[in-house]
């Protein structure tokens, strides 16, 4: 663990005790697209549905955002690691595609459809804060797939939860501590 003491530092350790799931968020059209790994990434309400997504305004998929276009947030699956790393800096651009089995929703937004769900919005707001936008997407769209376990990213590395990925019978996955909830 890191030794830095600013409050930067103090911060960043003190969020290696969080666990996100892993996301690559899709943006874009015909003319440029763009994926990325990303874990800030948060439901805000179901009325309406509504994502947020803070996005750094140094990354190439921010030119985008600014223009306005829809996204998707595909939530990945443990087997989808080696993408996670190439969408966060491992390639570049148009590789990240091709590094990737992705499609074109017919609004011409791209996303993943082997994600465990791809969470399609439109941008109904945009706040620009530091060195972050925080997006937030007014959710039109989710495609599910199969119950899979999710691709994690804890302490400073992608994980994956230690439990099979299909429960046996009447079964649940993992502990659960009380009621299982919905909020
Ligand atoms: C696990 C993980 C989560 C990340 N989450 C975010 C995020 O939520 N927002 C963000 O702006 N960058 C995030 N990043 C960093 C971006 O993925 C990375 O800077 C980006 O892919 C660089 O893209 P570019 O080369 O297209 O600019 C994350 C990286 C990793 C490995």
């Amino acid at each position: 663990m890191e030794t830095d003491s600013s409050l930067p530092g103090l911060l960043r350790n003190a969020l290696r005790h969080t666990a996100q799931t892993v996301a690559v968020v899709t943006t874009g059209g015909p003319e440029a697209r763009s994926a990325m790994s990303a874990t800030a990434v948060v439901p805000v309400s179901m009325d309406p549905p509504s994502m947020l997504f803070c996005v750094n305004r140094g990354a190439s998929c921010f030119p985008l955002f600014l223009e306005g276009h829809g996204f998707c947030v595909n939530l990945l699956a443990a087997e989808h690691q080696q993408l996670a790393e190439q969408c966060s800096g491992g390639l570049k651009g148009e590789a990240r595609f091709a590094a990737g089995e992705f499609a074109t929703h017919p609004n011409g937004v791209p996303y993943l459809p082997s994600a465990l769900a791809s969470i399609f919005c439109v941008q109904d707001g945009r706040y620009l804060y530091g060195t972050h936008a925080v997006v937030l997407g007014k959710v039109t769209e989710v495609r599910l797939t199969d119950k899979r376990g999710p691709l994690l990213y804890y302490d400073g590395g992608f994980r994956r939860l230690p439990i099979a990925d299909t429960p046996p019978e009447g079964q649940d996955q993992g502990a659960v501590m009380g009621e299982e909830g919905d909020w």
